[in-house]
């Protein structure tokens, strides 16, 4: 099958393509801007499948590029990674995260119309659920976004799902699948892709950033939430079993029809668990020090992974920190400084 993959020189655009390429992927576009990428990730593509890669550099607000490339490639289906996504940033900056994702998504979905392409998988996020009344979260609880970033990526959803009506209304078969991902770390098991956002930050990179001395200390935001510890919990899914969710989502894509799943492994680890697993695989303790409650952190998300599970038959390898921090800690042991740019 021939895949167009967008935001590919990100972290889970990335693992996700190479994920397609094992798997014996024709021919994957990867299409990103490379304003948040790595060309260097595109490399490890195209060292990996020779042939079968084409790099586009284009932000995909980029009507006319868009619709040139997937009316000259005619991908089978389009899995839509590009947004920017950092929860902070979105607070102080709603419009720059409104034309990213909602606008690059409307151009996408005009291109995917004009090229005929049936198929779509999209990048959403827990972050839609807002804070949630319920643990754990299930797909049909209301979407009740707190920041832009979550509000941009509802908006997203809508427009999909739209989309998928217009076309059943018109006879089209366009299907799409929303895949709303819980937190994400780790690295490839071959330790050739990685994580690396500027700024970081993830938890588990930031950690081991502190443990590397690239950052002088983890910071913990707020210690007085109403959970065991008192900080934060989070459900972290390896990147290397998100990847192939969305393996068994493009299986799942049904034509005519929008599907929505959580994928999560459906376990909360706090923040001071998190610390503390990675304190465990460096060998030594980290330094971290105790900062204000972010605006917008809900003191817990964690998701019932059951119905991606029991529709789409994933099941995820990892359902311990210990592999993810394990893999994300070579990788940044062998890339202190990440990504050569
Ligand atoms: N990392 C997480 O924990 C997490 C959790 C939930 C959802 N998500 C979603 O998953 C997707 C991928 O996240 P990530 O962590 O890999 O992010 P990332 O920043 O590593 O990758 C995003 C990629 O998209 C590209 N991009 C951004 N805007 C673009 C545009 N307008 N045109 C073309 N390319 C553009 C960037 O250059 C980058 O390569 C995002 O949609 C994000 O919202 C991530």
């Amino acid at each position: 099958m021939k895949y167009l993959v967008t935001g590919a020189a990100g972290y889970i655009g990335s693992h996700t393509a190479r994920e397609l390429l094992m798997r014996g992927a024709e021919r994957v576009v990867a299409v990103d801007s490379l304003e948040r990428g790595h060309r260097a990730a595109i490399g490890v593509l195209e060292r990996l499948a020779p042939g079968r890669v084409r790099f586009v550099e284009a932000d995909i607000r980029d009507r006319r590029t868009l619709r040139e490339t997937l009316l000259a490639e005619r991908p089978d289906v389009v899995l839509h990674f590009a947004s920017f996504a950092l929860v902070g940033e979105s607070m102080g900056h709603p419009a720059m995260y409104w034309s990213c994702s909602a606008g690059g998504t409307a151009s996408l979905l005009e291109a995917i119309q004009a090229a005929g392409t049936r198929r779509l998988v999209f990048s959403s996020t827990c972050a839609t659920y807002g804070v949630p009344d319920r643990m754990p979260i299930v797909e049909t609880m209301p979407q009740r976004p707190c920041n832009p970033y979550g509000s941009a990526k509802l908006a997203c959803e809508t427009m999909i799902r739209e989309q998928v009506e217009g076309a059943r209304r018109t006879g089209g078969d366009f299907g799409a699948v929303l895949l709303r991902y819980f937190n994400v770390a780790g690295c490839s098991a071959d330790g050739l892709l990685g994580e690396d956002h500027d700024p970081e930050t993830h938890l588990v990179p930031s950690a081991l950033q502190a443990a590397l001395g690239t950052r002088p200390a983890l910071e913990i935001f707020g210690t007085d939430y109403p959970t065991p510890d008192g900080t934060c919990i989070r459900d972290y899914v390896h990147v290397e079993d998100l990847a192939a969710a969305h393996v068994d989502a493009v299986a799942g894509l049904r034509p005519a029809e929008c599907r929505s799943f959580n994928v999560g492994i459906g376990r909360g680890f706090s923040v001071r668990e998190v610390l503390a697993e990675c304190e465990r695989v460096v060998g030594r303790p980290i330094p971290a020090k105790i900062a204000p409650r972010r605006e917008g952190d809900p003191p817990e998300l964690r998701s019932d992974p059951s119905l991606v599970m029991r529709e789409l038959g994933w099941k995820p390898r990892h359902v311990t920190l210990a592999p993810m921090v394990e893999s994300a800690w070579r990788w940044m042991q062998a890339n202190p400084a990440g990504y050569p740019r």
